[in-house]
């Protein structure tokens, strides 16, 4: 469902994406790992069209991106790092505009925004203007959004930051039907937790390349190390693991 061929992106003489071969299947939830600067976001940017590559190509359920955008987009849900909305919408316009957007239709659209609403818990305040939500609720909402148009791929940049512990389970958990039900989820996060419970497969990227990828034994025999867990098999393979040196400037 998700294939990059080669993907790079300079940025002047900064290389952020370096030859990035990957593929993600129907109901595979794979998780994106790297220290920050790693050039996690820069992939997720040229996955979903934002951001044009330098090298290579990504093709979103078997459609090319740059050369089907339209096609390749209207395939693919997009949860950005920040909560973009625009603050002078409701909570239910923003839905609606984001599924007229996705050309779902006018009957489809009265049932699911309330639904959508409800299941986020942000009923309350649907009729409410966007400038007045918390961050976590602009995530939820726009996390809404994206399920409107039910997308067979999904491209999460960071989505649990700033969610509640209940809402962060639900959200977990509607990854976790989604993929049963076939959609193929690409997300990045620094949460090792939910990568260790969540993803099929894990990426671990460094400096602009993908160091690393495989299933947890798989990245554990990499790793060479005794710790079977995610956070000492990623402080081994990305060198964190002298972190500690650093407590010297306390
Ligand atoms: N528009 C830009 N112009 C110049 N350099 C950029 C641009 N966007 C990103 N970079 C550089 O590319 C590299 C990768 O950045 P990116 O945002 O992809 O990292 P990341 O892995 O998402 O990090 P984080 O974990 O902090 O979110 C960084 O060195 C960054 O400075
Ligand atoms: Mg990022």
């Amino acid at each position: 469902m998700i294939r990059l061929e080669g993907l790079g992106k300079s940025f002047g003489s900064h290389q952020a994406v370096v030859d990035l071969h990957l593929e993600v299947k129907p109901g595979e939830i794979f998780g994106f790992l790297g220290p920050n600067g790693a050039g996690k976001t820069t992939t997720v940017k040229m996955m979903t069209g934002l951001l044009k590559p330098t090298a290579g190509r990504v093709l979103v359920a078997g459609r090319d991106m740059a050369a089907d955008p339209i096609a390749a987009k209207r395939a693919m849900g997009l949860g950005p790092d920040e909560p973009f909305v625009y603050p002078k919408l409701t909570g239910a316009e923003y839905l609606r505009f984001v599924g007229e957007l996705y050309g779902v239709p006018l009957a489809d659209m009265k049932k699911r925004v309330p639904e959508l609403l409800e299941m986020f818990e942000l009923t309350p305040w649907g009729g409410e203007l966007l400038e007045s939500y918390s961050h976590g609720m602009r995530q939820k909402l726009v996390l809404g959004g994206i399920l409107l148009h039910d997308p067979k791929v999904l491209v999460l940049d960071e989505p649990m930051v700033g969610l509640d512990p209940k809402s962060g389970r639900l959200v977990k958990d509607i990854f976790i039907r989604l993929a049963e039900r076939g959609t193929a989820i690409f997300m990045c996060t620094h949460v090792l937790e939910i990568a260790e419970k969540l993803c099929h497969r894990i990426g671990i990227m460094i400096g602009g390349k993908m160091i690393a990828c495989g299933t947890l034994d798989e990245l554990h025999a990499q790793s060479k190390k005794e710790g079977r867990d995610l956070e000492s098999i990623f402080l081994s393979l990305t060198g964190g693991a002298e972190y500690s040196t650093l407590l010297k400037y306390l």
